[in-house]
């Protein structure tokens, strides 16, 4: 069975509410899930001035764990219409991986949260190119697999990018129905195409 990483950076939690419905996606796709979280950068000090909740006990991604996977779901939030200084700093410590070429050919998607509507959704997704690409990963995005992304009789936040959510300024706002929805299809879509890839 083709084993799926689903990697989470997380301030305030509504990553990881996406990433379960990522998981049951990927799940129903037929593949094998794991999850991690990305380790944290910022002191003690510094996350209690952000109010930031405990972290969760998800085990924390190591270079070398990527390579046991067979593809991998990316989920953080929106830094400054950008990824997180955690994220990039994890992709840094990938030297020696990058130069066993150990990556090449493996799939990634992502998944995102900002606070506001056009706070950097799809510029996250964006800002992450540079490390597939040096890594040789095969880019596996979205598309409009999900009818809800079409749909703008609401607030749905994701993009043919990717799954994705608005948190409010303040975190007040969860992931609606339909913004799970897509993240579930994300999932499931995503399996599909690491299933053709690891065969
Ligand atoms: C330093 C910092 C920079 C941020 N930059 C942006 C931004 O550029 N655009 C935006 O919409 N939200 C921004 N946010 C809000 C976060 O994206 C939001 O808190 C996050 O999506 C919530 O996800 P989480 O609960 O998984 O941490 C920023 C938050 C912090 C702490």
């Amino acid at each position: 069975m083709a084993k799926i990483f689903v990697i989470t950076y997380s301030t305030y939690g509504h990553i990881n509410t996406l990433a379960e419905s990522i998981v049951k996606g990927l799940e129903k796709g037929g593949v094998d899930v794991s999850r991690y979280q990305i380790a944290e950068t910022l002191s003690e000090d510094v996350l209690e001035k952000m109010h930031a909740p405990p972290k969760t006990d998800i085990p924390i991604i190591t270079t070398d764990d990527l390579l046991k996977a067979d593809g991998f779901l990316f989920g953080f939030p929106t830094r400054f219409g950008s990824l997180p200084a955690q994220v990039k700093a994890f992709f840094d410590s990938t030297g020696g991986v990058w130069k066993d070429k150990a990556l090449v050919g493996k799939p990634a998607g992502f998944f995102y949260s900002t606070g506001s509507q056009h706070g950097g959704q799809e510029a996250t997704v964006f800002s992450t190119m540079p490390f597939l690409a040096h890594h040789g990963i095969v880019y596996v995005p979205l598309g409009y697999t999900s009818p809800h992304l079409l749909d703008n009789s609401e607030l749905v936040g994701g993009s043919a990018w990717g799954a994705g959510t608005m948190a409010n300024g303040d975190g007040s706002r969860q992931p609606t129905e339909k913004e799970l929805a897509i993240a579930e299809t994300q999932g499931e879509g995503f399996a599909k195409i690491a299933k053709k890839l690891a065969a």
